[in-house]
């Protein structure tokens, strides 16, 4: 049989077509526009991700045998904000993961409320771009569009919605809206209060691997994939990624070099560290993890090089770079503010260090580094919980510089295993939808007989000293620039 994987992402969705033995058939892109109304703000309309999602999906079955697709799963950016009246019409843009608007009701929620209370009812505190403090936010900005709220979704429920009219969830999703009792995977009847909303306008929560429902009979038709093809709950990108990349049971290490890039643990408990700078969400495996996120990573890059320097040649610019851990240049990757661990939307980008004879390949290095630094301070958060980390998979669109890799292995003092292919989301969709579908025993069964590791990146203990030294200076800079950015 086949599975279709959609990682809805944030500059594209990609859709991978998995077969039930984990051979991947087909790979397809599509992009769609992202708006920033306001500086710090950001939004997509979800009619766009649904036009792309099914153009994809035709796309992506047009040589096959589509009888034998039997299920669909997601793999969605987490945190949006998507709203649907009672006549199912979408109200406003999507709110997205990265949208800093949310600043007072975060100050809010975290000081009236008390961080403690929210961590009682949810495992997490609120941070900008979750999503109850947007719906404080459009309470008190956009009163209209909060009193015709009828249902409340994340981005790629809205899909799941739209593929099969069920209104559903996931747990790993659902865990970062700050409405979601992390540890009893269940809604939070506490935070619904607090946001004024009614929990029959959440959706109906599944495990990952759960099915939901079957295609609407007029869109399989219009697909042409067969009217059984179940739809599966899927999960949040990063629990999907880390699905795609094997990271599942205890202690297991992903980092994701997306637009966001994350620090992902998981573990067989629910944990939570004690200042909440990392997330503690449910897991797509059954069970929990810990993540730290920040809120740019591969996009500093793609901004520094398409957006300034005026270049797609990412491995001509990097080819240059030879020298590793002596760049004199320093780069605080906060384009979108930051979220681990410093929880500041007002934080920005800051190049420092540089003399008449510095190249704009030092400033290339130093962004490529300034986003292993702030991947470090949240690893240095999950090595303050006494949890042990030697070597983690890479997955996202920056782990294919095997330049980026080397510097976040040495950086990060950690071994980086290279798997056969790090299509994280997608990969771990299509797995999930095949667990659903009878294929696997578990989630870590199929990630036991499917993910395949490559190679690995082993840490130059000389270069993990001079990175170090560099680390040291590297956390300096935050705190001494942090007063200057709500000036800006
Ligand atoms: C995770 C987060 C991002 C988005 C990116 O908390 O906000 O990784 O999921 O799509």
């Amino acid at each position: 049989m086949l599975y279709i994987g959609i990682d809805l992402g944030t500059s594209s969705v990609k859709l991978l077509l998995m077969s039930g033995n984990g051979e991947i058939c087909n790979i397809v892109s599509k992009d769609y526009p992202i708006f920033f109304p306001k500086t710090g703000w950001s939004e997509q309309k979800p009619e766009d991700w649904y036009e792309q999602v099914t153009a994809g999906i035709k796309e992506l079955t047009a040589d096959v045998d589509k009888s034998l697709i039997a299920g669909i799963s997601f793999g969605g950016q987490m945190h949006g904000l998507v709203i649907l009246d009672e006549k199912d019409q979408v109200i406003r843009p999507a709110i997205l993961w990265n949208d800093g608007r949310t600043g007072k009701e975060c100050e809010y929620l975290n000081n009236v409320i008390g961080r403690e209370k929210l961590s009682e009812y949810t495992g997490n505190i609120a941070f900008t771009g979750f999503t109850a403090p947007k719906l404080l936010w459009l309470k008190e900005n956009e009163p209209e569009s909060f009193r015709r709220i009828a249902k409340i979704m994340l981005p790629k429920d809205y899909i799941a919605y739209r593929l099969s009219g069920v209104f559903c969830t996931d747990v790993s999703d659902a865990s970062g809206m700050l409405l979601f009792d992390v540890k009893n995977r269940r809604w939070s009847k506490k935070m619904c209060d607090i946001c004024d909303i009614n929990e029959s306008m959440l959706a109906k929560v599944y495990e990952s691997y759960e099915v939901v429902g079957e295609m609407l009979p007029a869109i399989a038709d219009e697909l042409g994939i067969p009217r059984t093809c179940k739809i599966v709950a899927g999960a949040g990108d990063n629990a999907a990624a880390a699905v795609g990349t094997g990271t599942v049971g205890d202690g297991m290490c992903n980092i994701s070099l997306g637009t966001s890039g994350t620090i992902f643990i998981s573990s067989d408990d629910y944990k939570v560290d004690s200042n909440n700078a990392l997330h503690s969400f449910d897991h797509a495996d059954g069970h929990y993890h810990l993540m730290g996120c920040m809120l740019s990573a591969a996009s500093c890059n793609k901004w520094w090089l398409e957006d300034i320097i005026g270049t797609k040649e990412y491995d001509r610019e990097q080819a240059d770079i030879t020298v590793l851990g002596e760049n004199k240049v320093f780069f605080l990757p906060y384009l979108m503010g930051e979220r681990s661990p410093y929880n500041d939307p007002d934080a920005r980008g800051v190049f420092l260090g540089m003399s008449m004879d510095t190249t704009r390949y030092d400033m290339t290095q130093a962004v490529l580094e300034g986003v292993g630094f702030a991947l470090r301070d949240s690893l240095e958060v999950v090595r303050s919980l006494g949890i042990n980390v030697e070597r983690t998979k890479i997955c996202g669109g920056g782990a294919k510089s095997p330049l980026w890799r080397k510097m976040i292995a040495n950086i990060l003092n950690l071994k980086v295993d290279i798997i056969e292919s790090e299509q994280g989301p997608g990969m771990g969709a299509a797995m999930l939808a095949a667990t659903a579908c009878g294929e696997y025993a578990s989630v870590e069964d199929a990630a036991k007989k499917i993910v395949k590791i490559v190679d690995t990146e082993v840490p130059d203990p000389e270069l993990v000293d001079k990175y170090e030294e560099r680390y040291r200076t590297f956390k300096k800079i935050y705190p001494a620039t942090k007063d200057i950015f709500s000036l800006l």
